[in-house]
């Protein structure tokens, strides 16, 4: 199954109006003529509409993501941003569930599910990521607790949903911490989660993208990505350095 790759930036809470503006520049600068990737950055939500417009005029072929969606479709729903609200300014992906929305702010295996599910049912693609603390992968339960927050959106929104969504493995202890895991420990998580979906349909399961995320750098990116269920990166602190993604976007191919 030929899958094409991701690479998309998480910018987290980081940039500023010129600091978007000059790594968009340096981005476009560079940008391949023939990616082999499909390319995505996902700004605060205050730059998204910015960023959009800085993408177009640069014609660079970069998708526009956000780091996070509402559960809610619309309301008495102070600071929240609804999925058609992206939608209406051009995004086309949306992250649900990244491990600092969990452990910082409480979000669970169900919220998130519902904000996953909000996505689909507006026409953005869900990028939803799963990954264990270190406690767990020191005790054993990898893929107990990987296997519970995949049941939570296979249960809501059944396998079918995975033809529309993309999941990136990040585990915990390796986001933002230079120390990210080895291709080998990358690949048997992915081959876990590939299998997961196709006990309940196998043909969307070997379509499915799942992306590895979780100090992934230019000096990295490719043992990380030649690995066989590995379709391209979620990239955080690498993604803010147009050189070092543009890089990563290069060790993305099939
Ligand atoms: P990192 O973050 O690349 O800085 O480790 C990845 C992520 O949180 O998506």
């Amino acid at each position: 199954m030929k899958r094409t790759p991701i690479v998309a930036g998480n910018w987290k809470m980081h940039g500023s109006r010129a600091e978007n503006a000059s790594l968009i520049e340096a981005i476009a600068a560079e940008f391949p003529a023939e990616p082999s990737a499909e390319c995505v950055v996902c700004p605060p939500f205050v730059y998204l509409l910015e960023v959009s417009r800085l993408l177009r005029d640069a014609e660079v072929p970069v998708a526009l993501g956000a780091q996070d969606v509402s559960a809610e479709s619309q309301g008495a729903y102070t600071g929240e941003v609804s999925a058609a609200m992206l939608k209406d300014i051009g995004c086309a992906y949306v992250i649900v569930g990244h491990s600092e929305r969990r452990s910082l702010y409480g979000e669970g295996d169900q919220l998130v599910a519902r904000k996953f599910a909000a996505a689909l049912a507006r026409g953005l693609v869900p990028l939803l990521c799963v990954g264990e603390p270190l406690s767990d992968r020191e005790a054993g339960r990898t893929q107990e607790v990987i296997a519970r927050q995949l049941d939570a959106v296979l249960e809501l929104c059944g396998a079918e949903s995975f033809g529309r969504a993309v999941i990136a493995y990040e585990p915990c202890w390796a986001i933002g911490t230079g120390r990210n895991a080895t291709p080998e420990q990358a690949e048997e998580v992915h081959r876990f989660i590939r299998g997961r979906i196709g006990e309940r349909n196998a043909k969307i399961a070997s379509e499915a993208r799942i992306l590895y995320g979780g100090s992934v750098k230019a000096g990295n990116a490719s043992e990380l990505f030649t690995q066989p269920d590995v379709d391209g990166g979620l990239i955080g602190g690498a993604s803010l350095k147009a050189d070092e993604f543009l890089a990563i976007l290069a060790a993305a191919r099939r």
